[in-house]
């Protein structure tokens, strides 16, 4: 397959295995090339990319903003902080007037879920979704899984557990969809209020107990507790969650195995991970950063072709 089989990245749910597979294969050529002294590909010469942001992010953004340079294309910025919405312009007039300056692949950010699948039923650009509420975050997960591909070689058959707020994390939905369609074993773990009552039916296992996830798993993706989205309290404090589901560096030793360890960033440190560990060779977390750039390299240039 040398096409993905959509036209744009709302999430991981509407992926094949196959376009998995076809942007790992891209990534790591685009890899090789951010390798190269010079760095710059004139790939998406001519093509104009908007990047809306209406939720705060360094990672997502400026590695898109990266990618979409290297790659040559004409890049614009809107971050929702310092725009006319601060005046009561709608979502759907920015969008509106954005679409008029004749772009051609819009990246979303936003905090509601469902934003991005809903531009791209009203325009022709092509959309990629940076992530909605508590929906879907495709190119972290894609990232992610190219980060677990790159250390193992493959991902079939790896035991991944994905580590704390799961209930309010776009990032645990999208890797759980990746995870499974690549078929690794994938199991959930935190505080039961923090796990939504449907995840078993995505096909993973629970745990509440940490130490037993990281004694069964190869991977753990450790998540951020996502304070800004909590409409009530989950857990008494954070002491208490780092008492039961904060990873030290000791607690990694005590295991006697190999493990690795991934976030996808801000990171709480002292809440779910120590700094200790964040600095440790146990970590692949600035891996998966510096992975993001290829990766969004490939699925741009890959979408690009739909235009
Ligand atoms: N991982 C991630 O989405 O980080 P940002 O919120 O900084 O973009």
């Amino acid at each position: 397959m040398s096409e993905l089989s959509v036209r744009n990245l709302i999430g991981i749910k509407d992926l094949k295995a196959s376009d998995l597979n076809l942007i790992f294969e891209t990534t790591n050529r685009f890899l090789e090339v951010l390798n190269r002294p010079i760095k710059k590909v004139p790939t998406l010469r001519d093509i104009t990319i908007a990047n809306l942001f209406f939720e705060n992010s360094t990672r997502t953004k400026l590695s898109f903003e990266l990618a979409q340079k290297r790659l040559s294309a004409d890049v614009i910025n809107f971050s929702s902080s310092v725009s006319s919405i601060k005046k009561g312009e709608s979502l759907i007039d920015t969008i509106n007037n954005i679409i008029s300056m004749k772009v051609d692949m819009i990246v979303v950010r936003h905090p509601s879920e469902g934003v991005a699948s809903m531009i791209s039923k009203k325009v022709k650009s092509i959309i990629i979704n940076a992530g909605d509420g508590s929906n879907e975050h495709p190119t972290q997960a894609i990232l992610d899984t190219y980060t677990i591909q790159q250390k193992f070689g493959n991902i079939s058959g790896k035991k991944i557990a994905i580590i704390g707020d799961i209930l309010h994390s776009r990032v645990a939905l999208s890797n759980i969809y990746a995870l499974k369609k690549l078929g690794a074993e994938v199991c959930v773990c935190g505080p039961t209020t923090l796990i939504p009552k449907y995840i078993k039916s995505l096909g993973v296992t629970v745990e509440t107990n940490l130490k037993k996830a990281l004694l069964w798993c190869d991977v753990a993706n450790v998540l951020r507790v996502q304070f800004e989205r909590m409409k009530s309290s989950y857990f008494p404090s954070n002491r208490e969650y780092s008492k039961y589901f904060g990873i030290t560096k000791k607690i990694l030793d005590d295991l006697g195995k190999d493990i690795t360890i991934m976030h996808p960033g801000p990171i709480n440190r002292g809440v779910e991970l120590s700094s200790e560990v964040v600095e440790s060779d146990y970590s692949v977390i600035l891996d998966q950063v510096e992975n993001g750039v290829a990766v969004r390299m490939a699925i741009m240039y890959l979408l690009a072709s739909k235009l």
